[in-house]
């Protein structure tokens, strides 16, 4: 691995704890303007002090957040459809030269393992790493998961290991029943997203099992700007991952920063 490689993994997945709470702001590339996503400057100024990484498009970069952010850049890189189409039919979005102008620490590119252009995701990531290689620029691959696939370790499992396979440098995926098994066969790092909005215990805990069971953080979105109080939410998030906090612990945390006034988001 070149030093600029290891170095942009290294602004994604911290060092002193080997963990990592990356913010998912990317959900509009498909879906349009999500629900706390409509206004994405405020979304992402009021909750980008307290996350290691930023993930988002370049449209919402250059538009949308200060070019004096210390935060690093995981950038979209993929997409090209709609919710409106056949997801899979993705695309690359931005080429390598320009990820690297905007000073990404890394870019991160959907798979649809098992949907009608499975072949053409794949091969997709395929030319990232090739390009990722070429400039020291890390691959995420996200496992993105079709209507009609199970959210099971064997499915998973499947998807992690390919996108492991084909070179990706970390790997993004669900949360499921027997998550040790999609990583102890996965050679790469795997970050969970957080998925639709759920309870907020329910998305702690989740973050805790992941964790326990072996990921190196959470790639978070809905759960944490969809929530009441989404402040309260990341910093809960992040007692978990690194600090090690139990989910008791990190829910008396979100209790008492509940109280601190905060926005919830459109
Ligand atoms: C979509 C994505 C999103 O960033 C991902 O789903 C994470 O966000 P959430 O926690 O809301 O699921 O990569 O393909």
């Amino acid at each position: 691995m070149s030093w600029g490689l290891k170095n942009r993994i290294s602004k994604i997945i911290k060092p002193k704890t080997g963990k990592t709470v990356m913010l998912a702001v990317d959900h509009g590339y498909f879906l349009g303007p999500t629900t706390g996503l409509k206004n994405a400057k405020e979304t992402i100024s009021s909750l980008v002090p307290y996350a290691d990484t930023l993930m988002l498009s370049r449209g919402i970069l250059r538009t949308c957040v200060d070019s004096k952010i210390e935060t690093p850049i995981v950038l979209r890189v993929s997409g090209g459809t709609s919710i409106l189409t056949e997801l899979s039919n993705e695309g690359i979005t931005c080429a390598m030269d320009d990820a690297i102008r905007l000073n990404a620490v890394g870019v991160a590119l959907s798979i649809f393992v098992g949907a009608q252009y499975e072949r053409q995701t794949l091969l997709n990531l395929a030319k990232l790493v090739d390009e990722g290689e070429q400039f020291g620029m890390p691959v995420l691959a996200v496992t993105a998961v079709g209507k009609d696939m199970a959210r099971d370790a064997r499915y998973l499992g499947l998807a992690c290991r390919i996108a492991a396979e084909l070179g990706a440098n970390i790997v993004k995926t669900y949360y499921c029943k027997d998550f040790s098994q999609v990583v102890e066969s996965c050679p790469v790092p795997i970050v969970v997203a957080g998925g639709t909005k759920i309870a907020e215990k329910e998305a702690l805990e989740l973050t805790y099992n992941a964790i326990s069971e072996g990921a190196v953080g959470v790639d978070m979105g809905r759960n944490i700007f969809q929530s009441d109080y989404p402040v309260a939410m990341i910093k809960a998030v992040r007692s978990i991952v690194h600090e090690g906090f139990t989910v008791k612990e990190a829910l008396d945390l979100f209790e008492k920063c509940k109280k601190e006034k905060q926005k919830k988001f459109d």
